[in-house]
């Protein structure tokens, strides 16, 4: 498998392999694959020729340094799980931070009409600008037709969407559905932090978000997150940090509901020092 951490040799080879009717799909990535992210390049493999996945651990959207520290990075890994899919229909991308942002790490400010100062945004100050000026960046130097995002990371998904819009970058952005364990815990390169009883116990933020789907059928928003703090007080192992139903166009919470708006349902929950994120379609 090709792996480039030179922009211009990637370019070079970007351009020898696209034709005029080819497409290119992209799926950035923080590396630590796992199969919610193979699922990514397969739904890319479907519809381009060529298919560019990204590793790199952006320090601009870690609030805190030592989340960033311990993030796993596992590249050598990682390109050996992306050659079960195909040795030459993909190809990585993996710069350093310097050949990013040079020698003072920057980050663009973005205004993103509100959809960043809820959750993520709120509790991890300064996370989308991050987001936004990497996946800009990125965009900008593998010049892909579609881009794919997990729907774990719902609210970047849609500040992705947004970015996108501003900038009139020509990419298309696709959703992909979110990757479960076999215990419904989202599959995620945090989860590897974990122990296995932590892992056996965050079961219950899914099972969490499943009941949320029924209750939302009857039950007003604030009745059902006053539920959702119940089954996290005093518990154990997992400590709430929020939980939210937000209209998914703005990502502010619900007031009332609105049978043209769709809902979901949003959780962060910490497993001892590992933060962990799901979500969950309402309507
Ligand atoms: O979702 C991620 O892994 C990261 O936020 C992304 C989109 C690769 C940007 O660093």
């Amino acid at each position: 498998m090709r792996v480039y951490t030179s922009k211009t040799e990637l370019n070079a080879f970007i351009n020898t392999e696209k034709s005029s009717d080819s497409s290119i799909g992209f799926v950035p990535t923080m590396g630590a694959l796992h199969h919610g992210h193979l699922s990514l390049v397969e739904a890319a493999m479907v519809e381009n020729e060529l298919v560019v996945v990204s590793i790199f651990v952006n320090p601009t959207q870690f609030n805190n340094p030592e989340d960033l520290n311990k993030y796993p990075r596992t590249l050598a890994q990682d390109v050996l799980l992306l050659e079960t899919l195909s040795k030459t229909k993909i190809v990585v991308y993996a710069p350093t931070v310097e050949a990013i942002y040079g020698a003072q790490t920057s980050v663009e400010s973005f205004d993103f009409g509100g959809l960043e100062s809820q959750m993520e945004g709120q509790f991890r100050p300064g996370h989308f600008d991050g987001v936004g000026t990497i996946v800009k960046r990125l965009f900008e130097i593998v010049k892909p037709d579609i881009a794919y995002f997990g729907e774990k990371d719902f609210q970047q998904l849609q500040i992705v969407k947004k970015m996108v819009e501003i900038t009139q970058l020509p990419v298309h952005i696709k959703g992909c559905p979110i990757q479960r364990e076999a215990n419904g815990l989202a599959m995620s390169s945090r989860n590897s932090q974990l122990s296995v009883l932590e892992l056996e116990t965050a079961a219950l933020i899914y099972k969490t978000l499943q009941s949320v789907k029924q209750q939302f059928l009857n039950d007003a928003p604030e009745e059902i997150s006053e539920w959702v703090r119940t089954q996290f007080h005093n518990h154990e192992l997992l400590k709430l940090e929020y939980f939210q139903i937000s209209d998914i166009e703005t990502m502010a919470p619900i007031r009332q509901k609105n049978q043209t708006k769709k809902y979901r349902a949003f959780i962060a929950v910490f497993a001892r020092d590992v933060r962990l994120i799901d979500n969950i379609a309402l309507n």
